[in-house]
């Protein structure tokens, strides 16, 4: 589609995402279209069972621009065409945070063209608006990935309600951390999640917390450290064998967990909708149930394509356009925020300015 006809779907957007071991950067137009969507993803950390904070800050500063490069010639757009620049803010690790938004102010100021923070969370909740065009709130989300897992519902774009979070322990980290254990390479999620496939159904049975908060929350150190003490007790000679069963049970009751607090969170919501973003949406188990809980309650299920449901930049530059539409600016002296929360209060709406900001 040409440059032009695209805009009429509103501003034209380049999204720099590096809150965490992922270098992203995309071309949106709107919050529905996808013009380029480019992920590196910083192999270096494997080595270490973990992301390490200063290396993935370097490996920002070498891969962010040449992510720019590629994303706006895969979209086959010129500086002149963009509507603005959309840069995550927080929260991630600080260094790296710092290096995708001085990249996205010297650019903004270099071109003269608005700069706009997002909150990474909230490019997860409107990654579920960019493969769908009928997709609209109000929408419950789980965002489940190697950093969080918070349950939000979006009553309307920009006015969004925490529901629950992990009081511990992010779900994927869980993964990690139990998949490591069973001999697995970081990041382990995805190995794991195999090899339960493989494992017997009556395995060892481990528990599934109880979050005495209120709120729709999760726990998942108390099963991390179950699995590690069954671990432990198992003779060495015997641990080859017992993995799948240890991986199969451990992954039923992480999942069980999060369906667990979907199901309330719709309970109490009467959501008509509901999504799964953040890289353990991609787990198999949890597509399953969470698919089941969709049709047994007759609502929409989604998840977004994997290459959504990760890091990167267009769920940025999607959120960023919408911000932009809504009459939002940020200044050059916007800051890193590592531990940003997701708020509708933070969010700048001029009600008089249509979408499709300055196109
Ligand atoms: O969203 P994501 O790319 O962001 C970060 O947290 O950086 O998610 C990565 C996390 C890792 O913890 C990974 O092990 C987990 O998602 N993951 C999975 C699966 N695929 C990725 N966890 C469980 N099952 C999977 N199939
Ligand atoms: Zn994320």
């Amino acid at each position: 589609m040409p440059v032009g006809a695209a805009k009429a779907e509103g501003p034209l957007v380049l999204g720099i995402e590096t809150s965490c071991d992922e270098t992203a950067a995309a071309v949106v137009c709107g919050w529905r279209r996808i013009l380029s969507n480019v992920v590196v993803s910083q192999e270096i950390h494997a080595d270490w069972g973990g992301v390490v904070p200063e290396l993935a800050s370097r490996e920002h500063l070498r891969l962010t621009l040449p992510a720019v490069r590629r994303a706006m010639s895969k979209a086959c757009v010129g500086w002149q065409d963009l509507d603005g620049i959309a840069v995550t803010r927080g929260p991630g690790l600080v260094g790296a945070l710092l290096v995708g938004l001085s990249v996205a102010k010297a650019l903004a100021m270099g071109r003269g063209m608005p700069l706009v923070g997002v909150n990474h969370l909230e490019g997860h909740l409107f990654s579920l608006l960019l493969e769908d065009p009928e997709w609209k709130p109000p929408y419950l989300v789980l965002i489940a990935s190697g950093g969080h897992t918070e349950l939000h519902m979006v009553q309307d774009l920009g006015s969004y309600s925490l529901l629950g979070a992990t009081v511990d322990d992010a779900a994927g980290e869980a993964f990690d951390k139990v998949g490591v254990l069973l001999g697995l390479d970081y990041p382990a999620g995805v190995l794991l999640d195999e090899l339960a496939d493989e494992g017997e159904e009556n395995g060892p049975r481990f528990p599934v917390a109880k979050v005495d908060r209120p709120g729709h929350n999760f726990s998942f150190s108390g099963l991390k450290t179950a699995v590690l003490l069954h671990w432990q007790a198992i003779p060495e000679s015997e641990r080859p064998r017992q993995r799948p069963a240890v991986a199969a049970s451990f992954r039923r009751a992480a999942v069980d967990a999060l369906v667990k607090g979907v199901a309330a969170a719709l309970e109490e919501t009467g959501a008509p909708r509901f999504g799964v973003t953040g890289g353990v949406a991609n787990n198999r188990l949890l597509r399953r149930e969470l698919t089941t809980l969709a049709e047994e309650r007759g609502i929409e299920v989604a998840f977004p394509s994997p290459r959504l449901c990760t890091d990167n930049a267009a769920m940025i530059a999607a959120a960023g356009a919408y911000h932009l539409a809504s009459g939002c600016r940020d200044d050059l002296d916007l800051d890193a925020d590592p531990s940003l929360r997701v708020q509708s209060e933070t969010i700048h709406m001029k009600e008089e300015e249509p979408p499709g900001g300055r196109a």
